[in-house]
């Protein structure tokens, strides 16, 4: 049985991809620096032994421009047949925008492959909120974003796993094609906000600051200034509005309607994403 390599193993993604395709048992090598089988962008000369023996890819770019290239003419030298590569939200419209060159590096380096490839292309993540980035300034009260008005079709990304499990399992049709990966439809982040307080049960504030204010922030905060520039860069894209469309990839792809977000509050919030956290021992 082919057996497939996952990397970003440990990562929103990769984890519940490899724990579809163990279901369905399908052999798996889950792979990233803290996984069973190691694998580094940044050190090359660990990928043969991760992509040996293996016939598709689950692949999960690395944050810089470049790799993937190398990456692919290994994989294609190692005889694997599939690449499925995850991207975002109509990433053919960024044009001059600064972000995603990680990204459209990786999807040019995977569609010039010889190999079957198929591209999915997620919108932001609903579990941004309670496994990513946004977590931590909500169970704090509150977020503070350069975004406003322009809505953000978040995408569950249970449904980006099932796609890629789907894709990967059973591949026929999907060679050659990309997927763009989006929710039901698209919400502005006060009201993503709004309904993650609601479901959590408390009162949670959205604030729409200036970008360079949020930019200023993150570095304060102690990001690498290089990641604060491409984060920011993403919110200036998005309020250019070319990525608040939903598109209907999650259900061409599997045959039924997206999750919602409401849905997803839901879920994590009774899993306790948004508890407060508790007050110190005396001042209550
Ligand atoms: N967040 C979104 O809303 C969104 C939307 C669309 C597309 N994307 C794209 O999705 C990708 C991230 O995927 P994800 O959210 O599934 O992952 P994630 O939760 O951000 O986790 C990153 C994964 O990559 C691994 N990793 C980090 N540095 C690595 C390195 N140097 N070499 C090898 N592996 C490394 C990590 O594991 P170890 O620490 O063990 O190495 C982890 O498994 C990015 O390319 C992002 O641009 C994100």
């Amino acid at each position: 049985m082919s057996t497939t390599l996952v990397l970003g193993a440990t990562g929103k993604t990769g984890r519940r991809v490899a724990a579809r395709l163990r279901l369905r048992g399908l052999p798996v090598r889950a792979a990233s620096r803290s996984s069973p089988t190691t694998f580094d962008w940044s050190d090359p000369a660990g990928w043969d032994r991760a992509l040996r023996g293996a016939t598709a890819v689950y692949l999960v770019p690395p944050t810089v421009p470049g790799p993937v290239h190398e990456f692919v003419a290994r994989a294609e030298a190692a005889g694997v047949r599939r690449l499925v590569l995850l991207s975002g939200h109509a990433a053919d419209t960024w044009g001059d925008s600064p972000f995603g060159r990680d990204m459209r590096s990786a999807e040019e380096a995977v569609r010039g492959s010889a190999l079957e490839w198929t591209v999915l292309r997620a919108a932001n993540f609903d579990q941004n909120f309670d496994e990513d980035l946004f977590h931590a300034p909500l169970v704090a009260g509150g977020l503070a974003l350069p975004a406003g008005a322009v809505p953000e079709p978040f995408v569950d990304v249970e449904d980006v796993a099932d796609v890629a499990a789907a894709v990967l399992a059973e591949p026929a049709g999907h060679a050659g094609r990309v997927h763009e990966l989006t929710g039901p439809r698209a919400l502005t982040f006060a009201e993503a906000v709004d309904l993650i307080g609601r479901a959590a049960g408390r009162p949670l504030t959205y604030e729409q600051v200036p970008a360079d204010a949020y930019r200023a922030a993150l570095v304060r905060e102690g990001w690498d200034a290089g990641d604060a520039d491409h984060v920011t860069a993403m919110f200036v894209l998005m309020e250019r509005g070319v990525l608040a469309g939903t598109a209907d990839g999650v259900a061409a792809v599997l045959g039924r309607a997206p999750r919602t977000f409401e849905d997803y509050a839901l879920r994590a919030a009774a899993a306790g994403a948004w508890r407060s956290a508790p007050l110190p021992e005396g001042t209550r």
